[in-house]
Parts: C-alpha cells; structure tokens; sequence
C-alpha cells in the first residue's frame, strides 16, 4: 500500500515536473542583455538605484517601481530621463553623465520587456509561469 501510494506521487510528480518544463522552455525570454544595458545594469547596483526603487515588485519602496515606466504612455524614457539626470527634492541628483543615463535608460527597456510589475491573476498559467501574448 504505500509503496503503492510513493509510486503514485512519483509518477505524478515526474508528469506534472516535465509538463512545467515543456511549457516553460517555450516561453521567450527576452534578448540577452547588450554591452550598453550590461553597463546600465552595473550602474543601476552601483549607484543603489534598488535601494530606493523596486524592480518586478522588489527592491526598496522610497521610490516608484520602474519595471514598466518606459512602456507606460503617461511617463516613457523622455520623462524618466529627467529625473534620472537631475533628481528631485527626493531623490538625489547623482551627477551622471549622458552617457550613463541613456545606458540606464537602455537598462531598464530591457527589463521593462522580460517581465511585469503586477501579475494579473487571469494571466498566470496553471503550472505557475506567466503567460505572454
Ligand atoms: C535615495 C533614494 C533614491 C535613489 C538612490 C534613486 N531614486 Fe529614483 N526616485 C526616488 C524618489 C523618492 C522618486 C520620486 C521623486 C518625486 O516624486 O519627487 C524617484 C523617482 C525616479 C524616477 C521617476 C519615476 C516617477 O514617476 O516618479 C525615475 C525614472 C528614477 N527615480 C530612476 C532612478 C534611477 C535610475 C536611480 C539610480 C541611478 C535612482 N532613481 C536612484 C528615490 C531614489
């Protein structure tokens, strides 16, 4: 009987392990990261952006989630440029140069395109991975 019942939870356990992986390895993951975002993503630690900002919902909460701001129509890299460069009476002006900006700004556009800030319930397949359209 409970070798029985061990053999049961194997073999469910085998079939549900290998259903995730079929389903998972056919998800796109986004672009493998460039020089410039790579340069970005070192700044983003480097100057502790994450300390402040949360990135998929984790990190600090001083600041806004930027997961998605530069797909978002009512802000977009024009408008984070801005505060990027120069601050506000928040968040502190970090002497960057253009270059670095544009290189965060390249950053979190790749994040922006590997995942979501908030899950909808509607979009989580049954084996726990994020379905993408
Ligand atoms: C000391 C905390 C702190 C750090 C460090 C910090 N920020 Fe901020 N950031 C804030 C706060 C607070 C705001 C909201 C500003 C406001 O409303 O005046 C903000 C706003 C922003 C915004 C605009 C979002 C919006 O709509 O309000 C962007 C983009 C941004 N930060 C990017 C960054 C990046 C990139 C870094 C790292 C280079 C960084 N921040 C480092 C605290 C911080």
């Amino acid at each position: 009987m409970i070798l029985k019942t061990w053999s049961l939870l194997f073999v469910l356990f085998a079939a549900y392990s290998g259903m995730v992986y079929v389903y998972s390895s056919g998800v796109h993951r986004g672009q493998p990261p460039s020089k410039e975002v790579q340069w970005g993503w070192n700044l983003w630690q480097n100057k502790n952006c994450h300390t402040c900002h949360q990135l998929y919902g984790l990190g600090g909460y001083m600041g806004p989630d930027l997961t998605n701001m530069i797909s978002d129509p009512t802000k977009g890299p024009a408008y984070m440029r801005v505060f990027i460069k120069y601050g506000t009476s928040k968040m502190p002006d970090l002497h960057l140069s253009d270059h670095d900006v544009d290189a965060l700004l390249k950053f979190l556009s790749w994040v922006d395109k590997s995942g979501k800030t908030r899950v909808d319930a509607k979009n989580v397949h049954w084996t726990g991975t994020y379905i993408l359209k």
